[in-house]
């Protein structure tokens, strides 16, 4: 699809065509492992034709065209989960004794495969706080293949300055890969901004409704064949096409639950500001750096769904608030239509230290909040019915 439609128009089109079968306009679901061969040569089978449903579908093929014309990319390649897609990146681009910038703020399972699964590979990983460009700069070795991090990351929403960071890293001839999931291609595209690789999870706002695991790696083509074929051909972490339809199905109203998720949440940290129970919000919106650093405001065309916040009283506070919720759902994923709502210490980041948590500001009275698509007023009502009961 011509890359120069509007966000809103690929969300629709992008990747999807009439089946040339049937004319169906929804995708079909090529719920099949294998493919006919049509013919057979001496030199080995006709290219060109899917052959295997680890190494390419139908299905996943119009999800992947979709998901490159949103970010920008030349290709995409799609994974069974978020962590599937991000380990098939440094599965692929890094090998035994090469070196990794990453920012230690970062999912939970990222941040345990970088520092646990990593050097059992042999990756050299060097946590540095991305915020500040600087120290990339100066963690850069020899060694040096990529640098990884979330803007904003879970579950602070530290923001990073993606232009200077891919500024600083291809100097050096390393690669920026950027976690997309908190803003999605329709608030933030990194790939315009210099980073080399979007990664993302799908089973959040892509997906949207809560009923799919799936994970999108958007880069160039090269990179896009050899992470295929390296990865997800040979390692086989590979989507189902019956997600794969969830996701597009999803990916259609992106552009309307972004907007709704992102007026809620801007509505929800500004009520819980005042709220006497909160000692501090985080919304990227409040952020602190977005004045001094013209670059963090233009990165984001909007705020997002995501907020977190800090409550009085420590762990137990937060333990009696999430046990008096009624509406909102205390689970470990975002980017549903429902308000889900977490203790990150206790649930989506317990596998990091405790000491290492209080060093991220991953701190025990932290509570984090994926606003969701329902009358924020009810929401609202909620939250103050919890926050007053501490
Ligand atoms: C920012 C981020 N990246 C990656 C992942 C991993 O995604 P998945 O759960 O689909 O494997 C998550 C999951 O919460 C996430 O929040």
């Amino acid at each position: 699809m011509d890359y120069e439609y509007g966000i809103n128009t690929k969300l629709v089109h992008a990747g999807e065509r009439p089946s040339p079968d049937t004319s169906a306009l929804a995708p079909p679901i090529y719920q099949t492992s294998s493919f006919a061969i049509d013919e057979i040569l001496p030199s080995g089978i006709k290219r060109g034709k899917y052959v295997y449903s680890r190494l390419s579908n139908p299905t996943l093929t119009t999800l992947e065209l979709k998901m490159a014309a949103l970010e920008g990319g030349d290709a995409a390649v799609s994974f069974a989960s978020g962590m599937g897609a991000v380990s098939a990146i440094m599965l692929t681009l890094l090998k035994c004794g090469d070196h990794l910038i990453a920012d230690p703020v970062l999912y939970g399972s990222t941040y345990e495969l970088l520092k646990k699964g990593a050097p059992r590979l042999g990756f050299e990983v060097s946590f540095v706080d991305t915020s500040n460009p600087e120290n990339v700069a100066e963690a850069v070795k020899d060694n040096t293949k990529l640098v990884f991090f979330e803007t904003p990351a879970n579950p602070t929403l530290k923001l990073v300055d993606i232009r200077k960071v891919a500024a600083i890293a291809s100097e050096h001839r390393v690669k920026t890969i950027v976690d997309n999931t908190f803003l999605t291609p329709y608030y933030q595209k990194p790939l315009e901004l210099g980073a080399d690789i979007v990664v993302h999870s799908a089973t959040k706002y892509l997906n949207g409704h809560g009923d799919a695991l799936g994970g999108i790696v958007v880069s160039s083509y090269e990179e896009a064949v050899t992470i295929r074929k390296g990865v997800l051909r040979d390692m086989g972490a590979v989507l189902s096409p019956f997600n794969a339809f969830l996701i597009l199905r999803g990916l259609r109203t992106l552009a309307l639950r972004m907007e709704r998720h992102a007026q809620n949440a801007t509505e929800l940290a500004a009520f819980l500001k005042e709220h006497e129970a909160v000692k501090q919000v985080l919304y990227p919106g409040f952020d602190q750096n977005l004045e001094s650093n013209p670059n963090l405001k233009k990165q984001m065309a909007g705020f997002g769904g995501m907020l977190a916040f800090k409550i009085r009283g420590g762990v137990d506070s937060a333990v009696t608030f999430l046990n008096t919720l009624k509406l909102c759902t205390v689970a470990v994923s975002l980017g549903d239509t429902a308000t889900l709502i977490e203790h990150p210490g206790l649930m989506t980041h317990a596998v990091i230290p405790k000491e290492d948590r209080e060093m991220l500001g991953i701190t025990d009275d932290l509570i984090r909040l994926s606003a969701g698509l329902e009358d924020v007023a009810d929401i609202k009502a909620d939250l103050k019915q919890a926050l007053d009961a501490i």
